[in-house]
């Protein structure tokens, strides 16, 4: 199309309002009809008075336009740029159309598509053009009643959102559903679905009595898969009344799970449509790590229905609005129901390793963005993840009880409104009497902030003085930035590890120190000795910290900061120290890097602290990610991070070979059989696996030991569930590719039919670090279970190998970019989000020398040359090389 970029500075509010919609949609394969009758009333807050009805639409055969019942001729309306526009004099009018659509011939999965012959939609962000003409933005809000009609053979099921109000038979094997939603939405909250699906039932009891059936929706062949999202669905439901006060408002609620969707999951209003990797889950066939985030996503899309559906988005630059906040919401669910200091643990990875490198590139955006040229290249880790930080760092600041004040006056201000991040902060502030006014450079300003600290005990004083500086890096949208509002959550340890007390500004043990200026000083008084410091805990800020620390500092911070985060980021902190030093090294051509005490020493602590729980000893004993290695480096020299970070991996798990085994040992012992899904039980499989996983860690070219090799053969053959099977299969095809080889065929001839565990067996193989991979990968894309149009197999291959296998994916000879290249131009013809998706990797190409930046840019610039690139992906190569 060659879209513009737009500004959030040139928002207007919509001319015209659709208070109400009427949708009759006849469903066939490759020739479906929408009838639409628009109900629409000129909007009073309008600036243009007169302005022409403007409709968006794509991809639409137009059949009839008729203005108040008369049919218009083509030159009463104008069609140009995917918009329709209608002249009209009056205040209010009806306009009906009628056009025709090709489903089956939908491969961008945006609009009406088919899944597995199924019929069903996505509409956010701006999917809804390719279903009817309509203002397809999200303040324009209607109450919508959609009649479906399809063959009762073919698909006897039909829904969209709301209640039912009437169904019934048609002539010629015809049936229909007429469904009602009464609240106004946007039309991104649009969905329907129809085919042969099976639904598992159940229903829930709102705390004011009303009862709501619950569906989920799959295919036969999926039946009885569905236990675990139905039981994380009820557990969201009573968790949203209890923390938020927030009770479900229709009759029903539904849910259909579909292997064919672009991302995780859609919120539509009483009708969600998830990924089926996102609702599908048997002990044998899920891990735990998909039980986990089939809780956090079906909670996730359940929260949306309040922050986001009841209160929605004024326009997409307030993405933020919701994502960022839902994401919260969910955080904090998975924390309440599980363990908090896990979650917070991994959410933290995610925003590192992920978030902050977004943050340094070149599409690096503010949480809410000034411009886009695609909205879709804006579901990002920064809107998201970062999105949720700044609702953290308000909650922080407010406390858990002036932040629910802050929530119930949103809700109760802007129901059934289209808001802004700003009317969200006023909300939090009115309620608290807050002012949030320099906080919301957060929302203004991309890039990650970086907080400098020195600190200076005065004995004879009994103070601590603090001197703490900021300052954020140039983002191509911004090169000054000023200061942000900074909560610095602190604690002070004894050198025994106990935890001091001090004051700070006549408070007692303050939680956190709120930094705001450029460069500033802080008095901590009544401080008894000399203290180890432990800051930022919990992260209270998405910040960089750049504060020295020795290796006996955060030894001790390891094993007695009270703030299990900080546990955590001390260990990841010690092992990063010894990560640089190794590939200083490496680089100089030493290859017999050491294993230095302090890490060895920490680690073995960590894995016999039976004070702390399996679950957070098994994170903990994770080596920094090569991403976050990789951000500390310039230029990055990804083969050097693999390298040092494996060798050390494996100098671990030779080292501590004993205390592994013992640990591997007793908590096999203790497992509960058969197989449960429970926090305890999780974290218990979670210590034994990364148990194993050092166990059977080689140094890089040296092979693997046999008995470590036998012990995970072992495993692999008498895992009862997948987690422990695919920890053992993981662990062995890492190690050595003959042996890998033999079990991947024994997985392959189990599973072949079960499309989501064959996801796992393409990554697996996609990450593997040994020599050889991109050839195996080439090879897989041939593979019957392989197909290029579904995204969870183009992720599970192409993402795997590009963002999880940096060792081999950067590869000197230029390989690797040739075939994320070649899959980017492929996958761009029919998929332009999943293309622009897997292309990430190359945005990085600066941080690299100069072979391999010369290398991906000539990939970028190929890309961009050829005819016809999506405006998704055009946005993204024109960003990265400029
Ligand atoms: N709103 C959905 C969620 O976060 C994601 C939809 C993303 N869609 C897209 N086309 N990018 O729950
Ligand atoms: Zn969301």
């Amino acid at each position: 199309m060659n879209k513009k970029t737009i500004y959030l500075k040139d928002y207007l509010p919509p001319a015209w309002l659709i208070p109400e919609t009427e949708l009759r949609v006849t469903l066939a394969p490759e020739d479906t009809q929408v009838e639409a009758i628009l109900h629409c009333k000129r909007n009073p807050h309008s600036k243009e008075p007169n302005a022409a009805i403007v409709l968006n639409g794509e991809r639409l055969q137009l059949e009839r336009l008729a203005l108040n019942g008369r049919d218009l001729a083509a030159r009463e309306y104008g069609y140009a740029e995917g918009l329709l526009s209608i002249p009209v004099q009056a205040d209010e009018c009806t306009i009906a159309s009628t056009v025709r659509i090709n489903p089956a011939a939908n491969l961008e999965l945006d609009g009406l598509y088919r899944s597995a012959g199924n019929y069903c939609t996505q509409c956010e962000a701006e999917g809804f053009r390719k279903i009817t003409f309509f203002p397809d933005r999200p303040d324009v809000m209607s109450v919508f009643t959609t009649t479906v009609i399809g063959e009762k053979t073919a698909c006897p099921v039909l829904l969209a959102n709301g209640n039912l109000r009437e169904q019934g038979e048609l002539a010629g094997g015809l049936h229909f559903a007429t469904w009602h939603d009464p609240f106004p939405k946007p039309c991104y909250l649009f969905a329907l679905v129809a085919g042969n699906l099976v639904a598992l039932e159940d229903s829930f009891t709102t705390k004011s009595g009303r009862r709501v059936a619950l569906a989920i929706y799959v295919e036969p062949r999926n039946a009885g898969k569905c236990g675990h999202a139905m039981a994380a669905l009820k557990t969201a439901m009573r968790w949203d009344e209890e923390r938020f006060g927030r009770e479900y408002d229709l009759d029903n609620f539904k849910i259909l799970a579909v292997d064919d969707f672009n991302m995780g999951a859609m919120e539509n209003k009483g009708l969600n449509v998830f990924n089926s990797k996102y609702v599908l889950a048997l002990p044998e066939t899920a891990t735990d790590t998909d039980f986990d985030s089939i809780g956090g996503v079906i909670a996730h899309e359940y929260f949306h229905n309040w922050t986001g559906n009841r209160v929605t988005c004024r326009d997409w630059f307030q993405l933020s609005l919701k994502e960022g906040l839902t994401v919260f919401r969910d955080q904090e669910f998975s924390s309440d129901i599980a363990s908090r200091p896990v979650k917070r643990i991994r959410d933290v990875n995610l925003i590192r390793s992920i978030q902050f490198r977004e943050d340094a590139g070149p599409m690096a955006h503010p949480v809410r963005p000034a411009s886009f040229v695609e909205i879709n290249n804006f579901y990002t880790a920064t809107v998201y993840d970062k999105g949720a930080e700044l609702i953290r760092m308000m909650h922080t600041l407010l406390g858990e009880a002036g932040f629910r004040r802050g929530m119930d006056l949103y809700f109760e201000r802007h129901d059934g409104q289209a808001v802004t991040c700003d009317d969200f902060v006023a909300a939090l502030a009115d309620a608290n009497h807050h002012d949030f006014t320099q906080f919301k450079r957060w929302y203004s300003q991309a890039g990650t902030p970086e907080l400098f600290v020195t600190s200076r005990y005065d004995a004879a004083g009994g103070r601590l003085l603090l001197r703490l500086r900021q300052s954020c890096p140039a983002t191509p949208d911004m090169a000054e930035k000023k200061p942000f509002v900074i909560p610095l959550a602190l604690g002070l340890l004894a050198r025994d590890g106990r935890e001091l007390s001090f004051s700070h500004a006549g408070r007692k043990n303050p939680a956190f120190l709120t930094i705001t200026q450029k460069e500033q000083d802080f008095v901590l008084d009544e401080v008894a000795e000399e203290p180890v410091l432990s800051l930022l805990r919990n992260f209270s800020a998405p910040v960089k910290l750049h504060f020295d620390q020795s290796d006996e500092e955060l030894s001790l911070r390891l094993g007695y900061d009270r703030d299990p985060w900080g546990r955590w980021d001390a260990g990841q902190h010690l092992a990063l120290k010894a990560l640089m030093q190794g590939i200083e090294q490496f680089r100089q051509g030493h290859q017999n890097i050491t294993l230095p005490d302090t890490l060895k020493h920490g680690m073995a602590a960590l894995l016999d602290d039976e004070r702390a729980d399996a679950a957070f000893r098994a994170v903990s004993l994770v080596l920094p990610t090569e991403n976050w290695i990789g951000q500390q480096m310039a230029p990055l020299d990804p083969e050097a991070v693999f390298w040092v970070r494996q060798r050390l991996r494996a100098l671990l798990g030779q080292e501590l070979r004993p205390a592994f085994l013992r640990h591997y040992e007793a908590l096999g012992k203790a497992a509960h059989r058969p197989y449960v899904y429970t926090t305890a039980e999780a974290g218990r499989r979670a210590l034994r696996n990364m148990c194993l996983d050092y166990l059977l860690c080689c140094a890089p070219e040296a092979p693997a030991d046999a008995d470590m090799l036998a012990l995970g053969e072992r495993q692999y053959r008498e895992a009862d569930n997948m987690t422990d099977g695919l920890a053992a299969l993981s662990a062995v095809v890492n190690a050595d590719r003959e042996r890998g080889d033999a079990l991947l065929q024994d997985f392959l001839a189990k599973w072949q039919t079960d499309p989501l565990v064959m996801d796992k067996w393409l990554s697996l193989q996609a990450a593997c670090p040994l020599p050889g991979t991109l050839a195996r990968v080439r090879a897989l894309l041939r593979h019957p279970v392989f197909d290029l149009k579904n995204p969870n197999k183009v992720r599970a291959l192409v993402a795997s190998f590009c963002a999880l296998n940096q060792r081999q994916f950067h590869a000197r000879d230029g390989a690797g970019y040739e075939f994320l290249k070649a899959m980017v131009a492929k996958i761009d013809r029919f998929n332009p989000q999943i293309a622009t998706r897997m292309a990430a990797p190359f945005t990085q190409w600066r941080r690299y020398d100069a072979d391999r930046q010369q290398g991906m840019r000539a990939q970028l610039e190929e890309l961009l040359q050829a005819e016809d690139i999506s405006d998704d992906l055009k946005e993204l190569l024109e960003k990265s090389l400029w």
